[in-house]
C-alpha cells in the first residue's frame, strides 16, 4: 500500500498540485494558530463571525445536555429529533419557501438532490464554473450533462433550444450558483430565470455564498432580485456565514416530500447531531433580527474596504465593484502562489494556495475571503503586504 500511492504524489508534488492538512489550535476566527503562532485568517467561509459565536455555542450546548451528541440513527427511522424539525422550519420561514430539509452537509444535499430530481432521459445544463458537489451529483444523476461558459447566457438559450429538440419532453434542469465559490462573481439571475421560464426548464440555484452576506437579512440573492418564487430548488449550505454545518434545500412541499422519499444521502445517512440543528437555528434567528442585518451590514463595509485597498491589477473582475465577500488574487502558475502563500504566511497571514483540480490548471490563486469579525487594520496591512510582496 505504502508503495501503490508513492509514484502518483511523487507526480503531485513534480507540479507542484499536492496538498496538506495544517493543524490549527484554536477556534475559528479572524485570527488562528498554527504550531503556536497567530495568523490572520483571510480564507474562511465563516463571513460573518458566528462559528464561535457565544448564541451559537449556547443552542449547541443545551441541545446536548438535552438530546445527546448523536442522532442516532436516519431521520426516517428514529434519527429524527426537534431540534431538526425546528431548523427546517425557521429555515423555510426565513427564506419564504412552503417547506425545506436539511442535510449533513452542502455536498451531501447536492449528491442526493440533483439525481432525485432528474434521471438518464433528463437534460442538466450546469455552469462551468459551478462547484464539485453539483457537479458530482450531476453526474451521479445519469442525466445528459451539458456544461455551458461561466455565466454565458446566450449558450445556454442554445444548450436550451437544443435540449427541446433533441429531449422533448424530458425534465431539463439548469444548475447554477449564486456566488461562485472561487472566482466570488454573481450569476445574472434574472436573465436565468427569463429563460427558464421561457423553456420550462427548472432551476437549482446553490446560494452557499451568498447566504448571510446578500440580499435582505442575509436571504441570499434570489430574495434580493426578488425571483425567489422561480427558483425551483434553492441549496444552500449552514456551514458558511451561518456558522454551523449542514446543507439544505428550500422550495414547495411536494419537492421536499419528494426528497425524503428519494434523496439517498438523506436516506441512508445518520441524521446531522441536533446540537449542530440547534446551532444553525439559532445563526437564523441573529440573521434575522436588526443584529444580524447590521452584522450584514458591517460585513459589506469590510468587503468595501478590501476592494478599495486591494491593489486591482491582481483581482479578476478588475474594477468591477465586488459582488461577494470573496477575492480571486490570480497568480496562474501553481508554484508562484504556493510561494506567495507561504510569504503571506510568514508576515502573519493565513491565505492558503487555491489550485487544480479546485480551479482550471494554470489559473492557480490566493482566494481572500474578508469577514465582519476582521478589524479594518487586519485588512489594511493584508493590502500592505500582498502589495510589497507583490507579483
Ligand atoms: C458553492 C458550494 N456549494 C456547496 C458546498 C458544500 O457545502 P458544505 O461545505 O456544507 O459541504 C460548498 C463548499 O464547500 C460550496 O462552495
Amino acid at each position: 500500500m505504502e508503495d501503490l500511492f508513492a509514484e502518483d504524489l511523487k507526480g503531485l508534488r513534480a507540479r507542484s498540485l499536492d496538498r496538506h492538512l495544517r493543524e490549527i489550535t484554536v477556534a475559528q476566527g479572524p485570527e488562528v494558530e498554527i504550531g503556536g503562532r497567530r495568523l490572520v485568517n483571510f480564507s474562511s467561509n465563516d463571513y460573518l463571525g458566528l462559528a464561535n459565536d457565544r448564541r451559537l455555542r449556547k443552542a449547541a450546548t443545551s441541545a446536548i445536555d438535552e438530546f445527546g451528541v448523536g442522532a442516532g440513527a436516519s431521520r426516517l427511522i428514529t434519527g429524527n429529533l426537534s431540534p431538526h424539525l425546528s431548523l427546517e422550519r425557521a429555515l423555510a420561514k426565513w427564506k419564504r419557501t412552503k417547506a425545506s430539509l436539511c442535510f449533513s452537509s452542502g455536498y451531501a444535499a447536492a449528491l442526493g438532490t440533483i439525481p432525485a430530481l432528474v434521471g438518464k432521459d433528463d437534460v442538466i445544463l450546469l455552469d462551468k464554473l459551478c462547484h464539485a458537489s453539483l457537479i458530482d451529483g450531476a453526474k451521479l444523476s445519469g442525466a445528459v450533462l451539458r456544461v455551458f461558459p461561466h455565466n454565458h447566457v446566450g449558450k445556454l438559450e442554445s444548450h436550451l433550444e437544443w435540449a427541446n429538440r433533441e429531449h422533448p419532453g424530458e425534465r431539463v434542469l439548469i444548475i447554477t450558483e449564486s456566488v461562485f465559490s472561487m472566482d466570488g462573481d454573481r450569476a445574472p439571475l434574472r436573465e436565468l430565470i427569463e429563460l427558464k421560464k421561457r423553456f420550462g426548464a427548472l432551476v437549482l440555484l446553490d446560494e452557499a455564498h451568498a447566504v448571510g452576506v446578500i440580499g435582505p437579512n442575509g436571504r441570499g440573492l434570489a430574495a434580493a432580485e426578488n425571483v425567489s418564487e422561480e427558483v425551483d430548488v434553492q441549496m444552500g449550505t449552514l456551514s458558511k456565514a451561518l456558522g454551523a454545518s449542514g446543507g439544505y434545500i428550500c422550495g414547495a412541499r411536494t419537492l421536499i416530500e419528494w426528497l425524503i422519499n428519494r434523496a439517498r444521502s438523506f436516506i441512508y445517512s445518520t441524521a446531522p447531531p441536533p446540537a449542530i440543528a440547534a446551532a444553525a437555528l439559532a445563526a437564523i434567528d441573529f440573521l434575522a433580527s436588526p443584529e444580524g442585518e447590521e452584522r450584514r451590514l458591517l460585513l459589506w463595509k469590510r468587503i468595501r474596504l478590501m476592494q478599495q485597498l486591494l491593489p486591482a491589477a491582481g483581482l479578476k473582475g478588475e474594477g468591477v465593484a465586488a459582488r461577494s465577500a470573496i477575492f480571486p488574487w490570480i497568480v496562474g502558475d501553481e508554484q508562484a502562489t504556493l510561494d506567495l502563500a507561504s510569504a503571506l504566511q510568514s508576515d502573519g497571514f493565513l491565505v492558503p494556495a487555491i489550485r487544480y483540480p479546485t480551479v482550471a490548471k494554470g489559473a492557480a490563486r490566493l482566494r481572500i475571503t474578508v469577514t465582519a469579525a476582521h478589524e479594518e487594520a487586519q485588512i489594511e496591512a493584508l493590502c500592505e503586504t500582498i502589495k510589497r510582496r507583490g507579483r
